[in-house]
């Protein structure tokens, strides 16, 4: 049997015993292959993401396979009319950002949505970098061309905010909160960030870029150890491993429906719906912005999207950007 045979029929007799214990001596006998053949087929297979519990006498099992998105499948299950109906699936890139950029510099139209498997230089607001592993997020950038002038663009932050979190409620069952403007949070543990980029001109906006990663099926020790008390995933917060191509279904979905709903009736219904599941409003707050920093007890938003803050000397402050801290 090829080597390439070999680990296929492998990984078959693992699927068809799902949670059960194969031995080397078993597995060696029914493939008519070596038992350092099988140990080199059950490496080749780690090594592309399926992991394996070994015991002495009991031999191997195989405890999680990698999930691989597949674009046919993504565009086939699109409940969404036109979000997500353009398609670019990458293995690996720097920043999906950059990619959609491009894209929607060519003229691609909105909706087009750029995912990869693995980002090397994945970015976060504020400069900082965005921790996104091969296979166990989603790292994507949707390409939207609203037509609302650009100081308005941190509406469309918080829109994507409140269409991310009614996604995973509905596919994986987890109920999370968001943190103003753009983290979702599972028990004060950060499990998506959302970074929108705006390219304008004479002061109207060319396009938007909206940047989702989500933490999809991350275990503790797939996050960096600085990340682990401030991080986690919906695989972690709902105890079950999440199916990401149909997260990303619902998510165009839900934020295509939101954006027609925007488009529409303006920003009141997004803001409502946003303070609904917010963990920010009606809590004390620090916070950290341009127009310096201090204390005080968030009320909600105003019109344009800035997070109102009733200060500790009693003052109402509109905050457009910065950093809250609770
Ligand atoms: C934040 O938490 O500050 C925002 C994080 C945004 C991450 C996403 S992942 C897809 C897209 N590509 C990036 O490089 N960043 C965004």
């Amino acid at each position: 049997m090829k080597d390439h045979d070999q680990g296929y029929s492998l990984l078959r007799m693992f699927q068809e015993h799902p949670g059960q214990f194969l031995s080397g001596e078993e597995i060696s006998r029914r493939l008519s292959i070596s038992r350092t053949a099988v140990w080199k087929q059950i490496n080749k297979l780690r090594s592309h993401g399926y992991e394996f519990e070994a015991l002495p006498r009991l031999g191997y099992r195989m405890v999680d396979e990698p999930d691989v998105l597949d674009e046919q499948l993504l565009g086939a299950g699109m409940k969404s009319r036109s979000f997500g109906k353009q398609i670019k699936l990458l293995d690996r890139t720097v920043s999906t950002q950059e990619d959609a950029r491009e894209l929607a510099e060519a003229g691609a139209p909105e909706g087009t949505l750029v995912i990869s498997e693995e980002q090397t230089g994945g970015r976060g607001r504020m400069g900082r970098k965005f921790h996104s592993p091969r296979g166990k997020g989603i790292w994507m950038s949707l390409i939207l061309r609203p037509k609302q002038p650009l100081h308005l663009t941190q509406q469309l932050t918080l829109l994507t905010g409140v269409a991310v979190c009614r996604a995973i409620g509905k596919s994986a069952g987890v109920q999370t909160q968001i943190k103003w403007p753009n983290d979702i949070l599972y028990e004060g543990k950060k499990v998506c960030g959302i970074l929108l980029e705006s390219t304008a001109e004479d002061g109207r906006i060319r396009y938007c870029v909206a940047g989702i990663g989500i933490s999809v099926n991350l275990k503790e020790t797939d996050f960096p150890e600085e990340l682990r008390s401030v991080a986690t995933s919906v695989r972690m917060a709902g105890g079950n491993v999440v199916n990401r191509t149909e997260l990303i279904q619902t998510i165009m979905q839900e934020m295509e429906v939101l954006y027609e709903l925007y488009n529409e009736q303006g920003f009141e219904p997004i803001a409502s719906a946003w303070e609904a599941l917010s963990g920010t409003v009606g809590r004390e707050v620090r916070v950290q912005s341009g127009q310096g920093d201090f204390t005080g007890t968030a009320t909600g938003l105003n019109k344009d999207g800035a997070l109102m803050v009733r200060s500790d000397a009693g003052e109402m402050v509109p905050v457009y950007s910065g950093e809250i801290l609770f």
